[in-house]
């Protein structure tokens, strides 16, 4: 097989894995492709289910007693620990594999020494060091290494950059195919986070809805004078909630939810703590910030976001936004990562490079 077609099935391997998000998290999403000792491909898998059977088991067992001299293709390096399941290498070795070929390396000290344990047992290794692979192993690896969660910042604005709906418009500013794709999106995530500014002009739930709740994700306020409304809808029992508050605040009549206290410079809160909170309490991996304005821009000076998901509208605002986003983006050294249509919306992707 050609190195083509070798990267290629690595990417097919890549998305088997995507498959796994919202149900493999804390873990990293896996694939793996086996194919027999001709190339012919005899076993896919990825890893489904947290704590159940990584992507090579899976594969291995759709390919059976076939890929004895075969290959297998990962996205990850395989796990050389017992976990939550024993060691992936043994299995590999077990099943008389011939050769690995590894999209890139485990991050993780306690996983990693995969490669070395197939080398020792006399499989030819193979990392290609894939940036595709990289990418989809992101947010795991920003929790290894950082001790915070992926942070995407997700908004729907007007062509001109607005995020406040036109007067005597509908209240939405993008399509319904595009809120469909984030209340899809917010089902597989772990916290969404928006302003008590939100909170007040817009009394949003932040549930999962029309879509299959994978993971209830926790709802968040950055709320430092404590100004939420008690009978606002983020309080309801359909999903936990936390307020981020400056220190020393009265809370006593917030005994309704969950309180972080955060530290404050110039009347500035610092939200590094409030992530790192989420990682170590609940074992964050995603978390999707949804506003508003100046929320995110609080979120961009203190280089917290690793990705922007913006829904374009076509239409404009006859008014000047007081923060316009389209300026804001130009301020960030970004990527575009994916562009695409939904419903009436220009959807956008972007990398965001700290
Ligand atoms: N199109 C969209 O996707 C979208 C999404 C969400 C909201 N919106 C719209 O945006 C508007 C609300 O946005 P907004 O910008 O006024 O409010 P916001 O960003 O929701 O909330 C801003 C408030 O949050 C607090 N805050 C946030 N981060 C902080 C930090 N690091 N340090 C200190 N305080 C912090 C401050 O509260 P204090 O004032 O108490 O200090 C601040 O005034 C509404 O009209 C809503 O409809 C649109």
């Amino acid at each position: 097989m050609n190195v083509e077609d070798e990267l290629s099935l690595v990417h097919q391997a890549i998305k088997l894995a995507e498959q796994g998000h919202g149900t493999a998290e804390p873990n990293p999403l896996v694939g793996c492709i086996i194919t027999d000792r001709n190339g012919v491909v005899i076993g896919e898998g990825f890893h489904e289910n947290f704590g159940e059977e990584h992507a090579e088991i899976n594969a291995l067992n759709q390919a059976g007693k076939s890929a004895k001299g075969g290959t297998a293709y990962v996205t990850l390096e395989p796990c050389n620990h017992q976990g939550k399941t024993p060691p992936c290498t043994e299995a590999l070795i077990g099943s008389e594999i011939s050769r690995v070929v590894i999209g890139t390396k485990d991050p993780h000290n306690i996983a990693s020494g995969g490669i070395d344990t197939l080398l020792n047992a006399g499989i030819t290794v193979d990392v290609l060091d894939d940036a595709l692979c990289k990418e989809l192993l992101a947010p795991f690896t920003r929790k290894i290494q950082t001790g915070l969660p992926w942070i995407t910042c997700k908004w729907a604005q007007t062509k001109n950059g607005s995020l406040e709906t036109p007067i005597g418009d509908s209240p939405w500013i993008s399509s319904k195919e595009s809120q469909q794709l984030v209340h899809e999106e917010r089902g597989c995530i772990d916290a969404i986070v928006v302003g008590v500014g939100t909170v007040i002009a817009d009394n949003p739930s932040l549930t999962v809805r029309e879509a299959t709740p994978f993971r209830t994700p926790i709802r968040i306020v950055i709320d430092p004078n404590l100004r939420s409304p008690k009978e606002a809808n983020i309080f309801n029992s359909e999903a936990p909630t936390i307020i981020a508050c400056k220190k020393g605040q009265d809370t006593s009549s917030f005994s309704h939810c969950k309180i972080v206290e955060l530290p404050s410079n110039n009347g500035k809160l610092e939200l590094a703590p409030l992530f790192q909170h989420l990682v170590s309490e609940f074992d964050t991996t995603h978390v999707m910030v949804e506003g508003g304005a100046t929320l995110f821009t609080h979120i961009f000076e203190q280089k917290l976001a690793n990705e922007l998901w913006i829904f374009v509208a076509p239409t404009v605002s006859n008014t000047e936004p007081i923060i316009n986003m389209n300026t804001i983006c130009k301020q960030l050294d970004t990527d575009c990562i994916h562009k695409d249509i939904c419903g009436v919306d220009t959807v956008l992707r972007y990398k965001i490079n700290l």
